[in-house]
């Protein structure tokens, strides 16, 4: 029996003029995480929302908030969303020289600890700081927007990553975010994903919930 995914819905995928009616949706359902997604449109070529959106999402919300930066400089702006009431922060390697660095950060700021790797970027990036991250996202699209199609060779950088982790006693999870669907979910577990992100598949269907459930069920 394969096992259990963490489901991570993306709410940029949601109806943001019914906010309030989507969180509830999720409170309902067997999601784990609340996936927020900010974009800067300079890390990426878009724009998302920010800290009063986040700040509006944390007062409905039942469930931990794990906040996807895809911003330039997010030490500049992490403690905004710990205190925004974020659990999970990720930081895209790309966008840390100093990686180490805003670890050690967000750790001072008592919430989880996260990295996300676009698709290019190679897993040894992270080799020399795997015991400091609590969550890794890897990239299955390249980041900016939702409803892109699966890169397949996340297949091979999960099992990659699963290896690395396993043979440094690191405790962090891999998340994988990008085209998650129905089709591949089962088989990403299998490559050692432990949280899913799945926005348009979610949100774009008539019963969002049993989606969520079947994602899980794999
Ligand atoms: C992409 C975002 C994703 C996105 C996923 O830059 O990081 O979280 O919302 O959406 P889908 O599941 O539609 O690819
Ligand atoms: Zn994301």
């Amino acid at each position: 029996m394969s096992r259990t995914p963490l489901i991570a819905p993306s709410v940029l995928a949601s109806d943001f003029a019914n906010l309030e009616r989507e969180i509830k949706m999720l409170n309902e359902s067997e999601a784990d995480y609340i996936h927020i997604d900010i974009m800067d449109g300079v890390f990426v070529p878009n724009i998302s929302f920010g800290l009063p959106v986040t700040e509006a999402i944390k007062r409905h919300a039942r469930k931990p908030m794990d906040v996807h930066l895809m911003i330039v400089q997010p030490e500049r702006y992490v403690e905004a969303f710990r205190k925004a009431g974020a659990e999970i922060i990720s930081v895209h390697v790309e966008a840390c020289p100093h990686l180490h660095r805003n670890l050690q950060q967000l750790k001072s700021l008592g919430c989880k600890a996260g990295v996300a790797i676009n698709p290019h970027t190679s897993i040894s990036e992270l080799e020399n700081v795997i015991q400091d991250i609590d969550l890794i996202c890897i990239m299955s699209v390249n980041p900016g927007f939702g409803g892109q199609k699966f890169i397949e060779n996340t297949y091979r950088k999960t099992k990659a990553l699963k290896e690395m982790i396993v043979a440094n006693k690191s405790q962090a999870l891999i998340e994988i975010d990008g085209g998650v669907n129905e089709a591949n979910a089962r088989l990403l577990v299998e490559a050692g994903a432990d949280v899913l992100v799945a926005g348009n598949f979610v949100f774009s269907s008539k019963d969002p919930k049993g989606v969520i459930a079947a994602l899980k069920r794999g």
